[in-house]
């Protein structure tokens, strides 16, 4: 994780945030190459939601929403996590996390010293709506982005005339106030989740868990994450949310043992149901084929889009040996690559640089690249495998004879020659978008 970290910084990934002030803990800021790579982690889930289904509309719901949202969703009541401190070192712990002996003999697991009974903290961030700062103007900033969703099931359902089953896909911030942040971008006070809520009819809804949870499993697959790194996890009867009535996690095995990555829950009629109490408004729907009508029951994707980043960048990072040194590379899948290609002139002379910039001209209109040109093409190479560039495109003498270049593979290193008029369609042709 330190290297990690520490490659993440010195390549523009991931700042810690307000680094300049001491930094704020537990939230953090995408440099150049992590804003690239975090949209492409977005743009492939959004392809593999929206496109390669024909039956998933999007949308992009407010942060801010109405307060009884959090009412009926339970988050006002329960959306709590049960914390002890210790009196002496002062260490914060969630009770949950406590072994079970510290917690009955009031045991700090850190220096021993005395720990205080467990309180409920509520993880939701509160804020004032408008210029008055009473109760009565609290509004709290969603620690999800399901509820978005779920409030605008008539709205989506009506103006795209869906009919059951049907999915709505929403990628947005959310945040908790977690009382244990921590493992870099894996647990974070503001985060971006990738939600899509299945609205399906009662008593289908264990088939589609089942669908839902092999096909979320196959897109870390598609993205290159190696399979042995990933297993599922199906939560006991003391583990379900208040909500579900069954679930799965997908689980990857990160440096710090295996976590979340993403959840899949059955959540039954819940939501819509205690949606329909609090606003009045009547969530049910009248199924034509059967004729009947009924409130949909939800299955529920909710991937963390920076959990996901975090994955891809553990998963990627190799150490190999290469004779006198080590070559230091993220290998990641060519579509989530923050650069697609790196374009240098083997010498800054003979013309070599103005074709060099020609090609880079030409892929940059359609694909993050980059122009490099000083210290030697190995030092070049070296660095662009530490950005997870999967391709190198270089000018040498023979291309000044017949306008091909070398085009290099990060992951074999292997070179073959393309003509210049070729390099676009040779990337079209490894890159999916
Ligand atoms: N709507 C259901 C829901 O929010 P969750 O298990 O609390 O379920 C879903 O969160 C996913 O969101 C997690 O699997 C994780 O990837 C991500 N996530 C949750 N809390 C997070 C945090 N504090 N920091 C980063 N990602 C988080």
């Amino acid at each position: 994780m330190d290297k990690l970290v520490s490659l993440a910084k010195r390549r523009g990934i991931i700042f810690q945030s307000s680094e300049i002030y001491g930094g704020i803990n537990a939230c953090w800021d995408y440099g150049p190459l992590g804003v690239e790579l975090k949209r492409n982690v977005k743009e492939a889930w959004w392809r593999a939601m929206t496109r390669d289904h024909n039956n998933i509309e999007g949308l992009d719901a407010a942060i801010l929403m109405h307060p009884n949202v959090w009412v009926a969703s339970g988050h006002v009541a329960g959306f709590a996590d049960p914390l002890v401190d210790c009196k002496s070192c002062k260490l914060r712990f969630r009770a949950d996390q406590v072994p079970e002996e510290n917690l009955r003999d009031h045991k700090c697991p850190n220096c021993g010293g005395e720990l205080t009974e467990p309180r409920f903290f509520n993880l939701m961030f509160k804020t004032f709506m408008g210029p008055v700062e009473d109760e009565a103007s609290i509004v709290y900033l969603r620690p999800e982005t399901a509820q978005g969703i779920y409030v605008n099931f008539l709205n989506v359902k009506d103006s795209s005339r869906r009919k059951i089953p049907f999915g709505i896909a929403q990628i947005g911030k959310a945040f908790r106030n977690e009382i244990t942040p921590g493992n870099f971008i894996f647990r974070t006070r503001e985060f971006e989740q990738m939600e899509m809520q299945f609205f399906v009819k009662p008593g289908t809804d264990q088939e589609w868990l089942e669908q839902w949870r092999e096909e979320r499993f196959n897109w870390y697959l598609k993205l290159g994450i190696r399979r042995e790194k990933l297993r599922f996890h199906q939560h006991g009867p003391k583990e379900l949310a208040h909500y579900a009535a069954a679930a799965y996690d997908i689980e990857y095995e990160f440096p710090f043992g295996w976590q979340e990555l993403e959840g899949i829950h059955d959540r039954t009629d819940f939501d819509l149901k205690r949606h329909t109490e609090h606003s009045g408004k009547d969530m049910s729907y009248f199924d034509e084929s059967s004729n009947e009508r009924y409130i949909p029951y939800i299955i529920e994707t909710s991937a963390g889009c920076d959990r996901t980043i975090l994955t891809l960048l553990v998963d990627a990072l190799r150490e190999e040996d290469a004779g006198k040194e080590i070559r230091t590379v993220l290998k990641f899948h060519p579509d989530i690559a923050p650069i697609k290609a790196a374009v240098f002139p083997l010498v800054n002379r003979d013309g070599m640089p103005e074709i060099a910039h020609e090609i880079y001209d030409i892929i940059r209109p359609y694909y993050k690249a980059f122009y490099d040109d000083s210290g030697s093409v190995g030092r070049r190479y070296r660095r662009q495998d530490e950005a997870g560039t999967p391709y190198c495109f270089t000018v040498d003498s023979q291309t000044l004879q017949d306008r091909t270049v070398t085009v290099r593979d990060r992951d074999t290193m292997q070179q073959e020659r393309v003509h210049i008029d070729q390099v676009l369609n040779f990337l079209r042709d490894h890159l999916a978008w």
